[in-house]
């Protein structure tokens, strides 16, 4: 690498850092604890987070997998089992918290679209029957992380919904990325919340806060989260001033989010043209690119040929790459990236 030449860090959408404006956001917010419903800057980011999805309610929490955790304590007695796609973030990547904490089973189905049809569903709820542990929630991943950033459309999410309704399950939505579903499908963020019993967000991933995300749902079921979270060592005393990143962000960093899923395109194109066939570039939804690779050999060379190069990015597994756009990248990172890639090709 030219040592001129900045690092290009494709690595996650969570590496990003406050900027200026956040930061000044944070020095004047207003605080008190949170644990006694004292810090004002932290109320107001529920409210505007409720409203913002249409729901009654909102709970800050200090990350995606706390608010997916209780978004599964929500609806699930020990021994009820939780159906998902096998990549879900909260069955791969949550240190089992879901089993280990709550005593649930995950009953995981591959879909190489990376989201549950309504038949794969179908397929997985048990009989009712005495020897059978009772079917009891539905997780949705919105976008699906390890699918490339996959937007789950809202007609099929409208679908599993009723379905789930008919059948007495719940159904949770983990949108750690749901704006970068809102943004690219035009679909508002008030309409997707109409279609989960409970969700999640994050403010930490293309938000760009440095910690935080929120489980929205009803009144009751909020009431009840705040509970869980305290349980969990989740309760924060002078939250606003991460609270205050959370305000920011909603107002500076959710229409921008189109800079980084064309970034994510330039990427991908670029990249399509330049790999040779033992690379297979998937197209991306937002701003996540997957590359299925031939081999261990071929992704573990790549991932070190390309960060002597100053770009990173992850392996992910024996077989995939995975690059993730986010706005702390400069606004050439993928013009600049396949350059680079180019002179190595
Ligand atoms: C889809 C999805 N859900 C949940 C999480 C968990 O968020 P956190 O890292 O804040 O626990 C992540 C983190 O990357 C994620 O990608």
């Amino acid at each position: 690498m030219n040592t001129s030449e900045q690092v290009l860090d494709f690595r996650s959408d969570t590496f990003t850092k406050p900027g200026d404006g956040m930061r000044q956001a944070m020095a004047q917010a207003q605080v008190g604890d949170d644990v006694f419903g004292e810090d004002p800057t932290v109320f107001e980011l529920e409210h505007r987070t409720a409203e913002l999805f249409g729901r009654q309610a909102a709970l800050f929490v200090p990350s995606g997998t706390m608010a997916n955790l209780i978004g599964l304590a929500l609806h699930c007695q020990r021994g009820h089992e939780v159906i998902m796609e096998r990549r879900t973030h909260s069955f791969a990547h949550e240190v089992g918290g879901g089993s280990a904490l709550l005593g649930v089973l995950f009953h995981q189905l591959d879909n190489p679209q990376g989201y549950l049809s309504i038949s794969d569903v179908k397929r997985a709820l048990r009989p009712i029957d005495i020897h059978a542990p009772i079917s009891r929630l539905l997780v949705v991943e919105n976008t699906a992380n390890l699918c490339g950033g996959k937007i789950v459309p809202i007609d099929h999410l409208r679908g599993l919904r009723r379905f789930t309704q008919e059948k007495g399950l719940k159904l949770h939505l983990d949108g750690a990325r749901i704006w970068n579903a809102s943004v690219k499908s035009g679909v508002a963020l008030s309409e997707w919340g109409q279609e989960a019993d409970s969700l999640s967000c994050c403010l930490s991933k293309g938000l760009g806060c440095p910690v935080g995300s929120l489980i929205i749902g009803n009144e009751e079921d909020m009431q009840r989260a705040r509970w869980l979270r305290k349980m969990l060592g989740g309760g924060m005393r002078q939250a606003g001033v991460l609270a205050a990143c959370g305000l920011y962000a909603l107002d500076h960093h959710i229409d921008r989010l189109v800079e980084d899923h064309a970034m994510a395109s330039e990427l991908a194109e670029g990249l399509s043209q330049i790999l040779d066939d033992r690379f297979h570039v998937e197209r991306p939804d937002t701003n996540i690119l997957i590359i299925n690779t031939d081999s261990a050999k071929s992704t573990e060379t790549t991932v070190a040929t390309w960060k002597k190069a100053g770009i990173l990015c992850l392996g992910l597994g024996d077989t995939t790459i995975r690059l993730v756009t986010h706005l702390d990248l400069p606004k050439d990172a993928a013009t600049d990236a396949l350059r680079r890639i180019r002179k190595l090709a």
